[in-house]
């Protein structure tokens, strides 16, 4: 089954074909994060501006790269949700206009569930698992029982963990969007930590996140030192990873399952990364993680989660629209999956 995904929640247009929710045959994006960057982060309007001008271009893209014609798609996915509505619009009308053109289904995708579905695209995923993601809007802990099977054990109660990384990186005078730059001047650190920057507690039963007091600590911080920014940054990458590699391993140790999946884009770092498989060594759980260029925004996600979703039964109605908020809770639940205690 040929299905061409199409993502727009925020600031990538992107377009994929992928066969049978496994095979990548081709993957497009055009970021306008340098035309965000003059403004120091996402501006949702100007989000949905360049999606309008760069969706066509990027889907005839992907098909071209692909050597495929519309003729030979079983359906198009596209991101339905959670992310900027403005921005999701465009993706989704347009998702809708060449499907009707084309006689072939829709397919509403969530973006969490997507980038999740990042990981199907290198081996088959394996259930149970945790899921640990990690994005600029979002940082949740998920249990995965099956396909469509998903239960939020922990989210972020304030920042998420990418949104601390892109709020420091500013306050360093850095670009957006701020990981990768933190990641990279971090790595220019002496070897000899200088700084420790908080961990949030937020008590032994929950297994949420708080990232908010971090980017105060950082302001602190670079003011006391404005000449140690490589260290700031460092602790900084450090404090996110330890908050998120604790968290995950209270997780597991209520749901010891044997695979764990990182998604989203501050998954692309490598101190993370490092740390998740380090610990996961010591506990005997096995972590998988996308390749660096599927961890970010990409359409190739969304066409893999797609497939499964269409396998369910899950197409858009003409009537349907974003959906925004959109709980990953809900997607287990309209799968007909029932857990107790959902929130
Ligand atoms: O998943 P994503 O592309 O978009 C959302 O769904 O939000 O994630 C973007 C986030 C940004 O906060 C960006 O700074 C962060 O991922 N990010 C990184 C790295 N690459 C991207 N954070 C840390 N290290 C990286 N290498
Ligand atoms: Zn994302």
């Amino acid at each position: 089954m040929r299905i061409l995904g199409i993502e727009s929640s925020c600031d990538d247009t992107a377009a994929a074909v992928v066969d049978d929710g496994r095979m990548l045959v081709s993957s497009e994006r055009l970021s306008s994060a340098m035309v965000q960057r003059r403004f120091g982060g996402v501006v949702p309007e100007v989000a949905a501006r360049e999606h309008t001008m760069s969706v066509l271009p990027v889907v005839e893209q992907a098909l071209a790269a692909a050597g495929t014609d519309p003729s030979e798609l079983d359906a198009v996915a596209v991101t339905r949700g959670p992310g900027l509505l403005g921005a999701l619009l465009i993706g989704v009308t347009f998702a809708k206009a060449v499907a009707q053109a084309w006689d072939v289904p829709v397919v509403g995708v969530h973006h969490l569930e997507a980038h999740l579905y990042a990981n199907a695209l290198t081996a088959p995923i394996q259930f149970p698992a945790l899921g640990l993601i990690v994005s600029g809007g979002h940082t949740s802990l998920i249990r995965w029982e099956g396909h469509g099977q998903l239960r939020i054990l922990g989210a972020t109660r304030d920042d998420a963990a990418g949104e601390a990384l892109d709020k420091g990186a500013r306050l360093l005078g850095l670009p957006y969007p701020g990981g990768p730059e933190i990641e990279r001047l971090a790595l220019t650190a002496p070897a000899e930590a200088r700084w420790r920057l908080p961990v949030a507690r937020l008590g032994p039963e929950t297994l949420d996140f708080s990232f908010s007091g971090l980017k105060t600590a950082t302001e602190e911080l670079s003011r006391r030192a404005p000449q140690d920014k490589a260290s700031i940054a460092r602790a900084l990458e450090e404090a996110v990873v330890e908050a998120l590699v604790k968290n995950l391993a209270r997780a597991y140790a209520r749901f010891p399952v044997g695979h764990v999946y990182l998604a989203g884009g501050v998954t692309a770092n490598r101190r993370l990364q490092d740390a998740v498989r380090e610990w996961g060594e010591h506990a005997g759980a096995a972590v998988h993680h996308p390749p660096v260029w599927l961890c970010t925004d990409n359409a190739a996600m969304v066409a893999a989660a797609g497939y499964y979703r269409y396998q369910r039964g899950c197409t858009m109605g003409q009537n349907e629209g974003p959906r925004t908020p959109w709980s990953l809770n809900e997607v287990g639940q309209e799968a007909g999956w029932h857990v107790d205690g959902l929130r």
